[in-house]
């Protein structure tokens, strides 16, 4: 296990911390669940577009105690638009069903297995609010940390929690990643009273058929992972669970240790927990969203993903420490070790890429930044260095932009970048689709949403056809 803390690191809550950033703004929680049908549009929706545009994001139903909220722990709350025939039929805001929603607002209980974590504070009455998937004919909203995922109907309607018909060792992941040869959903999970983590596939089916279990030496957060055609790859990093922080009663018990060694992990895809190789990095690095990786000829693999230099040293509410930077790292499994290059400097989060690319070599990545020109989506042509952006205006909040290809063989970035747009003065929202090929043009459809959509976390375009 890791030394301990830095002194400070449980340090009493700060005014800054009381004064909580991610309560507020953008990030202020709503509580009406509605539902609005036939939506304004301006502009036009791409005629090819059929299907349902899902994000889920914290919105604490009850943040209790500022100083001690964590925007990652926040209340799962879904926001949905269902697109048809170019018109918007709907938008949909709902809780994700977990125990606190059902007490406070009533209902029945949510049917399925016991999380792993039981009862426990940690992780605040089992939150489930990172991403959105559809597997198996089913949609599902995922977290991480020993929390199970919980199935939704199209209309976005709490149905249970799944453990995959018992086929999940009892945690899953926020960030699975599609194999678009295969279909299956790669993740590697983790939970504070593991000592490893473990690498699982989820199978066109729905269940889990493969896993692999990978000790690690502390406890670290494994929010995101890479696949190539190789190698399943996380970062053993220096986030780690804090026992200390646990039992003083934060949402979110983990802190920058300074003493644990960055390393990313390398587990072959074919083989077993055995056949794990371990790339150091010079210093270290908290890396939470990879954006894709790939197998290079020589052997290396080249992996894209944004960076942090400190985050939960002191400030227990978000990462908020240092500024996210794109980084190229070379992963080199016979030398052990890994070369870092600077891509872009800008502040950049929620990395996507085509996901058809996914485990291949991709040219571009889109990114959600908040600079100077205030909330921008960038298409970052990492290849060639070039960044492009749109700015959605002053007073505009956008989110993770997800690409959709214009249809099953379009060119890499032929198709449209998705994402919601709040605007804090009028307190309402937007979906916007913007082609990806010219995004400077901006959106050719706002899709008019009645209220304000917290920032949040992640989510998936869903075409009727793969339902
Ligand atoms: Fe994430």
């Amino acid at each position: 296990m890791s030394q301990p803390l830095e002194a400070g690191a449980v340090a009493p809550p700060t005014l800054d911390t009381i004064h909580n950033p991610f309560l507020e703004g953008p990030f202020a929680p709503i509580q009406q669940e509605i539902t609005a049908t036939d939506l304004v549009i301006t502009g036009e929706i791409p005629r090819e577009l059929d299907g349902r545009f899902l994000r889920v994001g914290p919105n604490p139903i009850d943040p209790g105690d500022p100083a001690t909220y964590n925007w990652f722990m926040g209340t799962g709350m879904m926001h949905g638009v269902r697109i048809r025939d170019g018109r918007a039929e709907w938008y949909r805001n709902r809780f994700v069903r977990d125990d606190e929603v059902v007490a406070k607002r009533g209902g029945k209980p949510v049917e399925g297995p016991p999380h792993l974590g039981g009862g426990t504070r940690y992780l605040r009455s089992n939150t489930v609010n990172t991403h959105m998937f559809s597997q198996a004919g089913k949609t599902w909203a995922f977290a991480e940390a020993g929390v199970l995922p919980i199935e939704v109907t199209d209309e976005l309607e709490t149905v249970a929690r799944s453990d995959f018909e018992g086929t999940l060792n009892g945690s899953w992941t926020g960030h699975p990643h599609r194999d678009p040869r295969t279909g299956e959903l790669h993740g590697i999970a983790y939970y504070w009273d593991w000592h490893h983590v473990s690498y699982q596939v989820m199978g066109v089916d729905g269940r889990i058929t493969r896993r692999i279990d990978v000790p690690v030496r502390g406890k670290p957060v494994v929010h995101d992972m890479a696949l190539t055609e190789k190698y399943a790859i996380f970062l053993d990093g220096p986030v780690n669970f804090s026992h200390e922080l646990q039992d003083a009663g934060f949402d979110f018990p983990y802190a920058w240790d300074f003493e644990y060694e960055t390393q990313w992990v390398l587990i072959s895809r074919d083989g077993t927990s055995s056949d794990v190789i371990r790339c150091s990095l010079p210093g270290q690095t908290a890396v939470f969203h990879i954006l894709n990786a790939y197998d290079l000829p020589d052997g290396t693999v080249a992996l894209d993903g944004v960076s942090y230099d400190r985050l939960f040293v002191n400030d227990r509410t978000g990462p908020t420490e240092s500024p996210s930077k794109l980084d190229r790292f070379i992963l080199n499994p016979r030398t052990g070790r890994t070369t870092v290059r600077r891509l872009d400097d800008r502040a950049q989060e929620m990395p996507r890429i085509d996901d058809r690319r996914t485990g291949s070599l991709h040219q571009f990545g889109y990114f959600s930044s908040r600079g100077d020109e205030g909330s921008q989506v960038l298409k970052q042509h990492v290849e060639r260095g070039v960044t492009e952006s749109y700015a959605y205006g002053p007073g505009k909040v956008g989110m993770e932009a997800v690409f959709v290809p214009r249809h099953e063989h379009a060119a890499e970035d032929d198709g449209w970048l998705m994402t919601y747009v709040s605007d804090l003065a009028t307190q309402t929202a937007e979906m916007v689709i913007i082609p990806a090929q010219d995004i400077a043009s901006g959106p050719v459809a706002r899709i008019h949403i009645p209220q304000r959509i917290p920032l949040g976390f992640h989510g998936n375009w869903i075409p009727s056809e793969h339902r």
